[in-house]
């Protein structure tokens, strides 16, 4: 054993008391979060504890082996679009070290991972090209690594990354034929890894793309208009609805394609994700009130309602008019009837929301008549909602957890839930040593205080069925390139050197106990879902 610093011995203790749930160490200060972060009841018996990421963050071999460009590598490569001037060409190069990386998770104790499939790695040019079996090998293999640890794959179809060939021919998610193009991909999938995948999602966050796309611009293809931000085309008005409905069908197109060819055989099920963030009413006003809920309606109600009862909300019908594309008949019945197995929720931060339809609000994030006039904001009279991260837009807020997952819960009958994001973002600060960055006792508290909350809301009845931290690794964080920091593990962006932070010794340990007490038998009373 090599000499032990003082520094060193210090972190080693840090370490170690903050394996024990209820305590952790900063700075030498011992923290009590609360005694309810060692609950006296646990997470279901079959409940999935995971990490998750997404192809175009972590794989890199962005030509390899004959994968086509998506509309993020090309994207990436225009001056101005990330912060840092960087883009996903290596990223954390996943492609190559997933062994490594499967050996990380293994370490760490997940029973799942949720990744994404690059759709341009397997079929370079959409359906106007051939498949690209080296893409298939790549996911197979995968597959076959992390089944063979005992570790369950939760595969996302989508998670922003398309062909750029789509976007060239026909201006990807603008245009109806991009339903088709999904189904051919989709089915290539299913017939490819359905045996062994038994979660499927089949979009992360189509209402982050349809918004960062088409109304601000901000995500390729870089589209918008007017007061909404800098682009040179677009329609911020009407095109992030017509994006969001091309999604919307292509969704059903998926969930038919597998329920009608695959489900029955394969015994999986199928899904989509909402980034379904919390709304707190800025006051007690009926119309605050009635703000807070409109905002869930135009952000994650938007999707799901549609999905699940083949409608969009009323509240955006009507102040839409004919902004929101209208379904067809058939197409109402077939999302009544193909609907989804089950909801992922991605949950960071919380807002504050002003009505702006009964008193003029300030211009702001939600305020126009397209967002659903409301404005929504993480600050009160100049206080956040919680205590702020390395990210402008997430603050701790971890009753909103609690209070998402209950409106999801309560709106949709129950339908089976998993959290397929919650993580804590730190800023990549440059003054920091790695040493720092491994003492994230921030991560801790925070991944400590949403956990708890979660259970909270498990039991008061919500079936919810796993739990996966953003990330396994620190990545690439599209637009803010590698200025933030998301991971259990460190990755060391000029060597690509993993070294496991304190978070991650933290969820390896309450990994552990939870799946020990979700073992146990349960005492008076206590009932958990499983
Ligand atoms: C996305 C991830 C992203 C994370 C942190 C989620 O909205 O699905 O791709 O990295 O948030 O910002």
């Amino acid at each position: 054993m090599g000499v032990v610093t003082l520094e060193k011995a210090l972190f080693l203790l840090a370490i170690t008391i903050a394996t024990s749930p209820a305590l952790i160490v900063c700075n030498n200060l011992r923290i009590k979060i609360k005694d309810s972060s060692v609950p006296s009841s646990s997470f279901p018996s079959n409940f999935l504890f995971g990490t998750a990421s997404s192809s175009y963050q972590f794989e890199g071999g962005y030509v390899a082996d004959g994968k086509g460009l998506s509309n993020w590598d090309v994207f990436t490569h225009k001056p101005g679009k990330i912060i840092d001037g960087s883009n996903g060409d290596v990223a954390v190069d996943h492609y190559h070290r997933y062994l490594e990386d499967v050996d990380l998770m293994e370490s760490l104790g997940v029973s799942s991972y949720r990744f994404s499939i690059s759709w341009a790695r397997i079929l370079p040019k959409g359906r106007f090209g051939g498949v690209n079996q080296a893409g298939i090998n790549f996911y197979s293999n995968l597959i076959d690594a992390l089944l063979r640890k005992g570790i369950q794959p939760l595969v996302t179809l989508h998670h922003y990354d398309i062909p750029q060939e789509l976007q060239d021919r026909y201006g990807g998610w603008l245009s109806p034929k991009s339903q088709e193009d999904f189904v051919y991909y989709v089915d290539i999938c299913f017939k490819s890894f359905g045996d062994r995948v038994k979660h499927w999602v089949t979009f992360n966050e189509p209402n982050i793309q349809a918004a960062n796309g088409y109304r601000n611009g901000k995500y390729p293809p870089g589209r918008c208009s007017g007061q909404f931000g800098n682009c040179t085309d677009g329609d911020s008005e009407n095109e992030p609805f017509i994006a969001a409905h091309n999604m919307i069908l292509s969704h059903a197109a998926a969930v038919h394609i597998y329920r009608t060819k695959y489900q029955k055989d394969q015994g999986g099920s199928i899904g989509i994700v909402l980034e379904i963030g919390w709304f707190e009413p800025v006051s007690n006003s009926t119309a605050d009130k009635l703000a807070a809920e409109r905002a869930q309606c135009f952000f994650s109600n938007w999707f799901l309602d549609p999905i699940i009862y083949g409608k969009y909300p009323t509240v955006m019908q009507n102040i839409l008019g004919s902004n929101l594309p209208k379904f067809t008949s058939n197409e109402v019945e077939r999302l009544k009837k193909t609907g989804l197995d089950f909801i992922g929720i991605n949950h960071y931060t919380a807002f504050y929301v002003q009505d702006c339809i009964y008193s003029p609000c300030e211009a702001g994030y939600g305020s126009s008549r397209t967002e659903g006039l409301y404005r929504s904001s993480p600050y009160k009279n100049g206080v956040p909602i919680g205590d702020p991260t390395g990210g402008y837009w997430q603050h701790v807020y971890p009753q909103g957890m609690e209070k998402a997952v209950m409106y999801i819960m309560e709106r949709y009958d129950n339908i089976p839930m998993f959290i397929t994001e919650n993580g804590y973002c730190e800023f990549n600060n440059p003054n920091l040593t790695t040493e720092e960055f491994l003492n994230d006792v921030k991560r801790v508290q925070f991944m400590a205080v949403y956990l708890d909350a979660l259970l909270r809301a498990i039991r008061k009845g919500a079936d919810v069925r796993g739990y996966f931290v953003w990330s396994l690794l620190d990545n690439f964080e599209w637009t803010d390139g590698y200025t933030a920091r998301f991971g259990l593990y460190h990755v060391d962006f000029s060597t690509l050197k993993r070294t496991l932070k304190l978070s991650g010794t933290w969820y390896k340990q309450f990994i552990a106990e939870h799946k020990v007490k979700a073992l146990m038998p349960k005492q008076n009373g206590e009932h958990l879902q499983s």
